[in-house]
């Protein structure tokens, strides 16, 4: 298939495209590289042994878009283009709304004037807030911060549009904690700044770019008091994209699913994962809690296995050895 991927030069974007092209698929990248860097796109071209088109381009751009898609006539969209640093979202909220919101219209716009009526959307398990876990695509939602609302608010504008459009074929994945690094380590993620994440923080950590981890509380209701997440390898999320790619190619309407391991893991079995990675041992303190944190989140991944036939096959020491090999081959990202 034509696949128009915004945001692929990011992250999980660069890994998805990587995927994409290897599956044989004509990939062309939107991306206005606010928060991310070409450079990424040129490493996917060398592991995929062919490149994907690359458009420099805020989504919002309507008269890129439209340009776009007369050239390029995608025949399914993904689209993870989008501002995503909680802390940041609640600072600046328009921002959020802007760009966000905007964007999505704008491409959804762009799709219905071109007949292209596939569409992945990346969401996030913060739409189920402080939901006891494990969490199914059914559990209530609720966000609390502006950029979580950004990703509920898009999965509903999604819902309308699939009930105005009978053609129209949605995807919605909602992501729990992608984490690792493509095994070549050529490909991961490069935080701008100070990063907000557990993994990127410590794998600065690790290899020695900043002194200690801030473990944000250890008196939670967990078993040794520090938070618990679902994290994922970025590649099984990557194949989970094309998992949900092939499933909306025949099914028309709106579909939810959770993409995660349904196995949790605290931030104490995480700095001891990435120390048996990086084979020495992670400064840390402990700090009070980090507003807005829960103590627990893992998903309900069954409903993905049931209908994309997909589940993640990777673990938490594999994730850790993946991304101490993108860190460490890469200590200052994509610039250096
Ligand atoms: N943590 C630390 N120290 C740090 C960073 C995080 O102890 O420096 C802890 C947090 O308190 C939490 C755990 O590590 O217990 C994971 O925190 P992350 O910031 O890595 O991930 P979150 O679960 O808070 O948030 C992530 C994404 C959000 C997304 C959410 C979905 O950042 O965008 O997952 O659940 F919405």
């Amino acid at each position: 298939m034509r696949v128009l991927v915004t945001g692929g030069a990011g992250y999980i974007g660069s890994h998805t495209t990587l995927a994409l092209l290897e599956a044989g698929h004509d990939v062309l990248v939107v991306d206005d590289l606010t928060n991310s860097h070409a450079e990424s796109l040129r490493r996917v071209a060398t592991l995929a042994g062919r490149p994907a088109q690359f458009v420099e381009a805020n989504v919002r751009h309507d008269d890129v878009m439209e340009a776009t898609f007369a050239r390029f006539l995608p025949e399914a969209v993904i689209h993870f283009a989008g501002w995503k640093a909680v802390g940041e979202s609640v600072a600046k909220p328009l921002v959020y709304y802007r760009e966000n919101l905007d964007s999505t219209l704008t491409l959804l716009e762009t799709m219905q004037r071109h007949g292209c009526t596939r569409i992945v959307f990346s969401s996030s398990a913060t739409v189920y807030g402080a939901g006891e876990p494990p969490l199914s695509e059914d559990a209530p939602t609720g966000a609390t911060n502006p950029y979580g609302r950004t990703k509920l608010m898009i999965e509903e504008i999604l819902a309308d549009a699939s009930v105005a459009d009978p053609d129209l074929a949605v995807g919605v994945l909602r992501y729990f904690n992608p984490i690792g690094a493509h095994a070549s380590g050529m490909i991961g993620e490069d935080p701008q700044g100070i990063p907000n994440n557990l993994v990127p923080y410590v794998a600065q950590v690790a290899t020695g770019r900043r002194a200690e981890l801030s473990v944000f509380g250890d008196d939670y209701d967990t078993p040794d008091g520090t938070g618990i997440r679902d994290y994922i390898h970025v590649l099984d999320l990557a194949a989970g994209h094309l998992a949900a790619l092939d499933y909306i190619r025949d099914h028309a309407g709106y579909h939810v699913w959770n993409l995660g391991t349904g196995r949790g893991t605290s931030v104490f079995e995480i700095i001891s994962a990435y120390e048996r990675a990086c084979g020495h041992p992670i400064p840390y303190q402990v700090l009070p809690r980090r507003a807005g944190d829960v103590a627990r989140s893992f998903a309900d991944p069954s409903k993905a296995k049931r209908e994309l036939g997909w589940e993640a096959t990777r673990g938490i020491d594999e994730m850790c050895v993946d991304s101490y090999r993108w860190q460490s081959n890469n200590p200052r990202g994509f610039t250096a």
